[in-house]
C-alpha cells in the first residue's frame, strides 16, 4: 500500500542544520523522496496549509514561525508513508509526547519549535501535496 505524505523541515530545523538528519532518517526507514525543495513560504500558503487551526490561540504565532525563514518541503513515498513518517517525527509536544529515538524526542524541547511536519491523513496529504507541489505528477 504505497502512499505519499507531505513533510516539512520547519525553519528551526533548517536553522539548526538538521535537514540532513531528517532526510537520513526518512531514507533509512525505507521511504523515498519524490520531491524536495528549500523555500521561503508566503503567509497565504502557510494560512492554507494550517487552515484547520485557524482560530486556535497559537495560530498567529504558528504562521509567524513557519514564515520566519527558509524551510524544506518534501514529498515522501512508500508503504504506509503517512503513519511511518509520523512515527519517525514523534508526538507534537517534544517532551511530553515524543519519545527518545524520534526526531522531536531527540532534538526538540518546545511544541512550536518541533522541527518537522507530516501529513496526518490521506486527505490531508492529498491537500497539502497539491498546495506545496502543484506540478508534481501523480
Ligand atoms: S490540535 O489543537 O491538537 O489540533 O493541534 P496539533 O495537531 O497538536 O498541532 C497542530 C499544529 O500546530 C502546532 N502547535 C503549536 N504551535 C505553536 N504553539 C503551540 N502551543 C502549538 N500547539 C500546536 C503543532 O506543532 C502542529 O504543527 P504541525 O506542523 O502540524 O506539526
Amino acid at each position: 500500500m504505497s502512499e505519499r505524505t507531505l513533510v516539512l523541515v520547519k525553519p528551526d530545523g533548517v536553522a539548526r542544520g538538521l535537514v540532513g538528519e531528517v532526510i537520513s532518517r526518512i531514507e533509512r526507514k525505507g521511504l523515498k523522496l519524490v520531491a524536495l525543495e528549500l523555500r521561503n513560504v508566503e503567509r497565504g500558503v502557510a494560512e492554507q496549509h494550517y487552515a484547520e487551526h485557524d482560530g486556535k490561540p497559537f495560530f498567529g504565532s504558528l504562521l509567524d514561525f513557519i514564515t520566519s525563514g527558509p524551510l524544506v518541503a518534501a514529498v515522501v513515498e512508500g508503504t504506509r508513508a503517512i503513519p511511518a513518517f509520523r512515527q519517525l517525527a514523534g508526538g507534537t509536544d517534544p517532551v511530553e509526547k515524543a519519545t527518545p529515538g524520534t526526531i522531536r524526542g531527540d532534538f526538540a524541547l518546545e511544541t512550536q519549535f518541533n522541527l518537522v511536519h507530516g501529513s496526518d491523513s490521506p486527505e490531508s496529504a492529498a491537500r497539502e501535496i497539491k498546495l506545496w507541489f502543484p506540478n508534481l505528477a501523480g
